[in-house]
């Protein structure tokens, strides 16, 4: 891209003002623009410009949403599904896809929000424990996995660096692909390009929507078309607790021929901050929390239960040929409204106290609608989902690590393994498995380290 390149596609776009502060910028700021602009998404900036001149349009022509059946599983059934999964995974058809484009920020942590030390006794990362339970599953399907990790330009090369410095955590490293997310500019209120210095544009993630387009442009769609996988496990960073490609959800997944599934838990409270699943003309749909009315979340039945009682954790199952479908699409686009730091008529950067422009966003779920066949399977919330995500209180640190340790303190008392508790019925002393080590309690039981009827006062199997 050369300047006369560049003034001809803004012009174009009615953008011409990101070349205001031109004539002031050294050779590098000038090369450093001119790479941006080359790589604006255009197409996505007109529909964002679009969506803003709109403003908050409701469409009145949509058919009320309803709450969406939801399969719960009999002991008998899940044990069916599980076999039935695990037969996908001994056959090397699953592959695993992680989000990890945020950062730590709501934590206060100024890093890949995946490198947050969660281990209640090693101190080890998100990544370890997601990349751990997925070298134990290689381990006892003798197969290879490979683990997709979607990153953006703020966090790629600390979570390649994160990997490296712990040895890819004990996987091979060619099962391991980092692709990297888009990056969007934000619009001012008039549409136009927002700079944070005078020769540089404010750009943000485009959302983990963003996951399926970047999967194409990285070749990691052909990657897992040649390695014959035909079921994409997703999840996003935040939750260690999660059953990486659990095999009763594959099973069920897999029976029920669905494109996309989906894994529910009743809410906490009307405003938790949960997509709720709907369905709408026969179609599903997942309604961010942010975008839920006030009426919608707090709305009951006669039995005094939430009417939209089920939140969605962000874990799902997707058919490859859904994915690879959905990858041609253009998604729609989500507006969020922000302070963000930018550049005043004179070049300086200026901090503004009140919202100054949007950002834009796309959410993978939104590929929900166009799936034909669709399974919506409730789970046991104290076993998968705890998610970090504020520094203090409710989806805290504090409370993830407890919910970790009762989780593993219930395999070991399946053994019929007591601890010595505390009064919040948390073991004494800290307890941490490494998924390597078990993975449940009859892995555990397993491992014939532990005898029916014993009684410890802490146990500790952390670190590989
Ligand atoms: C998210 C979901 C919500 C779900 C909840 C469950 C969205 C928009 N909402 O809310 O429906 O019920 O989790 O915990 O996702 N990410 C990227 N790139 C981005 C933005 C996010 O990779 O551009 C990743 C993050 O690293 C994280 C995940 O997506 O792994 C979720 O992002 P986050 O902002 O934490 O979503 P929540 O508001 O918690």
């Amino acid at each position: 891209m050369n300047i006369e390149k560049a003034k001809i596609i803004l012009k174009e776009n009615d953008q011409e003002h990101v070349l205001a502060f031109w004539e002031q910028l050294d050779h590098a700021q000038r090369e450093q623009l001119l790479t941006q602009i080359a790589e604006l998404d255009f197409k996505s900036i007109a529909r964002m410009r679009c969506m803003l001149e709109a403003g908050d349009v409701v469409d009145q022509s949509a058919s009320q949403p309803v709450p969406p059946q939801v399969l719960e599983l009999s002991v008998e059934s899940r044990a069916n599904a599980y076999t039935a999964g695990e037969a996908v995974l001994r056959a090397g058809q699953v592959g695993v896809l992680l989000v990890a484009g945020g950062q730590g920020s709501r934590l206060g942590y100024d890093g890949p929000k995946g490198a947050y030390a969660i281990g209640p006794v090693s101190k080890a990362s998100l990544f370890y424990f997601h990349a751990r339970k997925i070298l134990a599953l290689s381990n006892r399907y003798h197969v290879r996995i490979p683990f997709y990790i979607m990153t953006s330009d703020v966090n790629d090369a600390a979570t390649r660096e994160h990997f490296e410095e712990h040895h890819y955590f004990g996987l091979n490293p060619d099962d391991v692909i980092f692709f990297t997310q888009g990056m969007w500019p934000s619009l001012d209120f008039e549409g136009r390009i927002m700079l944070d210095q005078p020769g540089h544009i404010f750009m943000s993630p485009d959302g983990h929507g963003g996951t399926l387009s970047a999967l194409q442009q990285h070749g990691c769609l052909a990657d897992m078309e040649q390695r014959g996988i035909t079921t994409i496990f997703f999840f996003q960073v935040d939750n260690p607790l999660v059953e990486i490609a659990d095999p009763a959800f594959i099973g069920v997944h897999t029976a029920q021929q669905a494109e996309l599934s989906i894994k529910l838990c009743a809410k906490r409270e009307p405003l938790e901050g949960l997509g709720v699943v709907v369905e709408r003309d026969g179609r599903f749909e997942i309604v961010e929390y942010s975008e839920l009315t006030h009426d919608q979340a707090h709305q009951r039945t006669d039995d005094g239960e939430l009417y939209f009682k089920y939140g969605s954790v962000a874990i799902h199952l997707f058919a490859f040929d859904f994915l690879k479908q959905e990858a041609l699409r253009d998604m729609p686009l989500h507006i969020a409204y922000k302070k963000i730091p930018c550049c005043d008529a004179d070049g300086n950067l200026v901090t503004p106290l009140e919202n100054n422009g949007c950002k834009f966003e796309k959410f993978i779920f939104d590929v929900l609608p166009d799936a034909k066949q669709v399974v919506n399977l409730a789970f046991d919330r104290a076993e998968e989902f705890s998610p970090v995500k504020n520094a203090t209180g409710n989806d805290s640190p504090a409370t993830c690590r407890q919910d970790l340790q009762l989780k593993w303190s219930r395999w070991f008392k399946e053994l019929g393994v007591e601890f010595e508790l505390d009064k919040s019925g948390l073991p004494v002393l800290p307890l941490e498995i490494d998924p390597v080590y078990a993975m449940n309690a009859a892995e555990l039981r397993a491992r014939g380290v532990l005898l029916s009827g014993s009684r410890c006062s802490g146990f500790q199997a952390a670190g590989a």
